[in-house]
């Protein structure tokens, strides 16, 4: 299958698009324990809820719980509006290639006095720190509404708009894999695996913004839903794992002295071990 931008949004950008960026496309090949899943049972649709760069927020982040494993790093912390986890640099010239994280997807729950939908993104990805112009990012998001509440896999080439895959259910627990692996800094693979069932998504994507290749992100995001923030429900622990990287240079670049990002009064996060990353819900 084959998706453009121009397909989905209409034929009025098509004399738009003639002359500026080539537009993003991507084909997507997905299998289940092994097993090619038939592409007329693959749904990508566009998500109504958009991931974006990190924004800042003002106030103080409040004191942490954990002692979940043995040494908690003193990492530097930072806040933002919209971002809750780990963002590590490299240098421009030694570019991150592949990122690779793996998440349990936490159940969510209504959190009084922010406003509907809810919705908190579990993701890996690369760039949106340092780097503004461009985010390649792909995980799961737990949307919680007045009735009822749904999680659901998606990726996201920013500025793009995001991507759900409506084909690939998820549950509470639900162990999650995502590798992404850039060819260049405009094309990529994204492979979203369900480690439990062994289904997997692998989505190759190609003129995307152009990316530095300089942050690699382990975050829980607060996304925007429209033009703002959409309201940020409770959630339980995400912890990460196996957050590695690898770099031109050869050598990789993990979790380990990563700035974490907190969002103030609504999660924290802190890196433990050396390798792993939690952020929860204050
Ligand atoms: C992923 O694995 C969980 C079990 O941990 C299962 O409940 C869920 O349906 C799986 N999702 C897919 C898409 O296979
Ligand atoms: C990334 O893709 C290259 C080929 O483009 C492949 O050789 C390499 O094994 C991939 N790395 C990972 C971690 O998937």
């Amino acid at each position: 299958m084959r998706w453009t931008m121009v397909a989905l949004l209409g034929s009025a950008l098509v004399a738009r698009s003639a002359l500026a960026e080539p537009e993003m496309t991507f084909t997507v090949e997905a299998t289940k324990k092994g097993v090619p899943i038939p592409q007329s049972e693959i749904k990508i649709v566009p998500s109504a809820f958009g991931r974006s760069r990190k924004g800042h927020g003002p106030p103080p982040p409040q004191p942490g719980h954990g002692a979940h494993r043995k040494t908690r790093r003193a990492n530097p912390t930072a806040n933002s509006a919209n971002w809750c986890g780990s963002v590590n640099t490299t240098p421009s010239n030694d570019q991150i290639t592949v990122i690779h994280g793996s998440f349990t997807h936490p159940g969510c729950t209504k959190r009084t006095g922010q406003s509907y939908p809810q919705a908190a993104a579990s993701w890996v990805g690369i760039d949106g720190d340092s780097w503004t112009s461009a985010l390649l990012q792909a995980g799961t998001v737990c949307i919680v509404r007045l009735i009822y509440a749904h999680s659901s896999p998606w990726w996201q080439w920013v500025p793009s708009g995001a991507y759900t895959i409506s084909s690939m259910p998820v549950a509470v627990d639900d162990w999650f894999e995502i590798t992404i692996n850039t060819t260049s800094t405009t094309a990529a693979t994204v492979c979203v695996t369900n480690l439990s069932q062994a289904t997997s998504y692998t989505i190759s994507i190609t003129n995307g913004a152009t990316l530095a290749r300089v942050n690699a992100d382990w975050v829980i995001e607060r996304p925007y839903y429209g033009a703002s923030l959409a309201g940020f429900p409770t959630f339980t622990d995400v912890w990460f794992y196996e957050a590695w990287t690898t770099r031109t240079g050869g050598t990789g670049l993990g979790i380990l002295g990563a700035k974490q990002y907190q969002i103030p009064s609504l999660c924290a996060s802190e890196e433990w071990d050396d390798e792993h990353q939690v952020s929860w819900s204050l």
